[in-house]
């Protein structure tokens, strides 16, 4: 039986269900040993931690999961407001430049990302969790679609993350498999990565992107009140615009913790 566990990882290569399990997953740690050197032997048993996790009950004790420390403190979560959902975010960031002026900067326009369920992983295995979005950086970007809710590799995909305008993160967790609410943000706090973050895939790259407090534009209108984006991998941009087009995207992983009332 294909653990939840396995689902997350194995979902983001989006390799359909044809290649035998012990192939890709063969595969995946192949790749991963040779990433840096690290250890891959604990993954191999990482499903198994967790009985009933395929039922997407809540299956693990949210209370134990603490959010890993920023380099500048980031404000904690306003009172009463308790921990909902933890995710591994894969996609793009993206940016702008002016390329009629040749000492521009990058400008940030937004991101997307595919959201994956990794909460009970931030519950039980937090050294496996903080390691999540730098595997899940060494794998293709997901390609996901509605007709992907009957693909046993997205079973675990939890939603969608993109913005509806350059200051407005949006978390969309309403999709045909799941109904976790949605909601738009604004940023309000940032810290940088530590200097020992992944800059990008095959660790090649500008740097990860800061770390984030979100706090709701509506509040009385929607289920998440604040989400934190912590232990990013990748995303940063080249500092300066020299030979960058005038729009491109720079591929990033990270949590997401979602906070709720
Ligand atoms: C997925 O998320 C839901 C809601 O946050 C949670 O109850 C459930 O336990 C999660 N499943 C896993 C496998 O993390
Ligand atoms: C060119 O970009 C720099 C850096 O962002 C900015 O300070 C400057 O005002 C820009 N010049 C023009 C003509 O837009
Ligand atoms: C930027 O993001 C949007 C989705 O939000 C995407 O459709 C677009 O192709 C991205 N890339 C560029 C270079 O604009």
């Amino acid at each position: 039986m294909l653990s939840v566990h396995l689902t997350l990882l194995l979902a983001f290569t989006a390799i359909v269900s044809a290649v035998p399990l012990e192939k890709r997953w063969g595969g995946f740690l192949g790749s991963w040993a040779n990433h840096n050197g690290r250890p891959s032997s604990s993954y191999l048993e990482f499903g198994k931690r967790f009985p009933g996790a395929n039922s997407n009950a809540p299956s693990c004790d949210l209370s134990q999961a603490v959010m890993p420390i920023a380099t500048t403190a980031l404000l904690p979560p306003a009172p009463g407001l308790s921990l909902f959902h933890v995710a591994i975010g894969r996609g793009t960031q993206n940016y702008t430049c002016d390329t009629t002026n040749s000492t521009a900067v990058p400008v940030a326009v937004g991101a997307k990302a595919t959201l994956f369920n990794a909460t009970c992983i931030a519950a039980s295995s937090p050294q496996l969790l903080a390691q999540l979005p730098d595997i899940a950086l060494q794998l293709p970007i997901p390609t996901t679609s509605s007709s992907d809710a009957g693909n046993p590799a997205y079973a675990d995909m939890s939603g969608h993350h993109y913005f509806l305008n350059p200051t407005t993160p949006f978390f969309n967790m309403d999709t045909a498999l799941h109904s976790y609410g949605a909601g738009s943000f604004k940023k309000t706090g940032a810290a940088a990565a530590p200097a020992s973050a992944i800059p990008g895939p095959n660790d090649q790259g500008d740097g990860a992107v800061t770390w984030l407090k979100l706090d709701a534009r509506d509040a009385e209108g929607q289920v998440f009140q604040e989400v934190y984006r912590l232990n990013t991998a990748g995303g940063q941009p080249p500092k300066m615009c020299t030979g960058m087009p005038a729009a491109f995207e720079v591929q990033y992983a990270a949590e997401y913790w979602l906070w709720a009332a």
